[in-house]
């Protein structure tokens, strides 16, 4: 019986064994099934109409065009209309135009992807609102808050699902509406001064072309320095920005999410270590390029257009200098809009493409780099 059974489990070992040959054989020769490769098939942006210039800034807080221009790049930047427009009414806009580009309806879209820091509600997100909105079918919504990354990020969930061959038609949105959440005194003045308002939008699809698409997409995070670029009311946290931590009795439930001595400390306002982001920044944008292009083979020389998230322009000049990249293959507008954190690298590309510098066949990088802190880059062959 004994014998019997060791025989019986040789020859299951061996088929097993056998079987697992063959089909590292087959592996070798066969490419998985349904790995597609995913294009930007439309990018289109939108931003307001309403444009705040440096002196405009300089009636409400302690700040010159000087100091601005010098420190960031920036001249002038949007803010949406206070009643009117919405981060979702934004991305909407510019989800006609990618839409439109990509030849493309909105009733065809079978996955939203959305990112921002700035939402409507605090939830639902606006991936539905923007699903509502532009009836489309009940299709998934999903949120991003990954900040000034949040478009790469965004790009990068939506190749995978492109690539598995879940999803066909997948709109990507980035926006923000800072404008209603920033303080305009001189306390805040190292924020207010850089953010506007904006979003933009790509279309994804399948790529029709070897070698065509998205190349690859590389994404990173470190919250060591989670709160020096944050907002951090409201929040489910430890509040250990209140002074004085009132004594709550067992019969009290609530009321730190939100209260006026929140509102009156500054602590529900965005805030910026901005020197220590920016040392944080110059090392990780140049990083995460360079991963991009090792991954796929190419140096910096390859690239057609570097498209960075516009955080500032000294360090995209920075970056500029440090890859030894001419002026015509780095796409900067901060100078028009400010920092429009998840909109910036689809309004940029959008513009870009606008301005014909984005080409069919040319090799396109994005690059990334936010509040958590998080990074992230895709690498692109237009
Ligand atoms: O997109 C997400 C990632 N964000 C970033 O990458 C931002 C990275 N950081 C930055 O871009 C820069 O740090 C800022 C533009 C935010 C600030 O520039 P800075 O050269 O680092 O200035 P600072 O914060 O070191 O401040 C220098 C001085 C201070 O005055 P004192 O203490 O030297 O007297 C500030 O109070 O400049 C003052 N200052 C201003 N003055 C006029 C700060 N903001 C302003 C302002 N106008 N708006």
């Amino acid at each position: 019986m004994t014998q019997r059974k060791s025989v019986y489990s040789l020859s299951v070992s061996v088929v097993i064994r056998q079987f697992k040959i063959v089909n590292l054989r087959l592996s070798l020769f066969i490419k998985p099934p349904n790995m597609y490769s995913s294009k930007i098939a439309g990018i289109g942006h939108y931003v307001p109409k309403n444009v705040y210039t440096n002196n405009d800034l300089s009636r409400f807080m302690e700040t010159s065009d000087e100091w601005i221009q010098e420190r960031t790049g920036i001249q002038e930047r949007r803010f949406a209309d206070r009643y009117e427009e919405t981060t979702t009414t934004m991305g909407i806009e510019a989800a006609k135009v990618a839409l439109q580009r990509a030849g493309t309806t909105a009733q065809d879209i079978d996955f939203i992807i959305f990112a921002t820091l700035s939402p409507d509600y605090y939830f639902p997100g606006c991936g539905v609102l923007l699903q509502r909105e532009m009836k489309m079918k009940e299709v998934g919504a999903l949120d991003i808050r990954n900040q000034c990354s949040g478009f790469v990020y965004a790009l990068s969930v939506a190749d995978q699902f492109i690539k598995t061959g879940m999803y066909k038609n997948i709109l990507v949105v980035g926006s923000e509406k800072h404008s209603f959440a920033m303080d305009f005194e001189t306390r805040s003045r190292n924020v207010s001064v850089i953010f506007g308002d904006g979003a933009g939008a790509a279309v994804l699809q399948r790529a029709e072309k070897e070698g065509q698409g998205i190349l690859s997409t590389h994404l990173h995070s470190d919250g060591a320095d989670a709160e020096i670029l944050a907002m951090h009311y409201p929040g489910a946290h430890a509040n250990k920005w209140l002074k004085d931590k009132p004594a709550f009795s067992d019969q009290e439930l609530g009321g730190l999410f939100f209260n006026k001595e929140i509102l009156e400390s500054g602590a529900a306002l965005p805030y910026m270590d901005g020197p220590a982001v920016f040392k944080k920044a110059v090392v990780k944008f140049p990083e995460v390029i360079k991963e991009a292009l090792a991954a796929n083979n190419y140096t910096a020389k390859d690239i057609d257009l570097l498209v960075p998230h516009q955080a500032n322009l000294r360090i995209s000049q920075y970056v500029q200098q440090l890859l030894e990249l001419p002026d015509d293959k780095v796409f900067n507008n901060i100078q028009k809009y400010g920092n429009t954190t998840a909109a910036s690298v689809p309004i940029a590309l959008s513009e870009a493409w606008e301005a014909g510098k984005v080409k069919e066949g040319d090799l396109i990088c994005l690059a990334a780099f936010g509040s958590g802190f998080t990074w992230a880059s895709a690498l692109i062959k237009w």
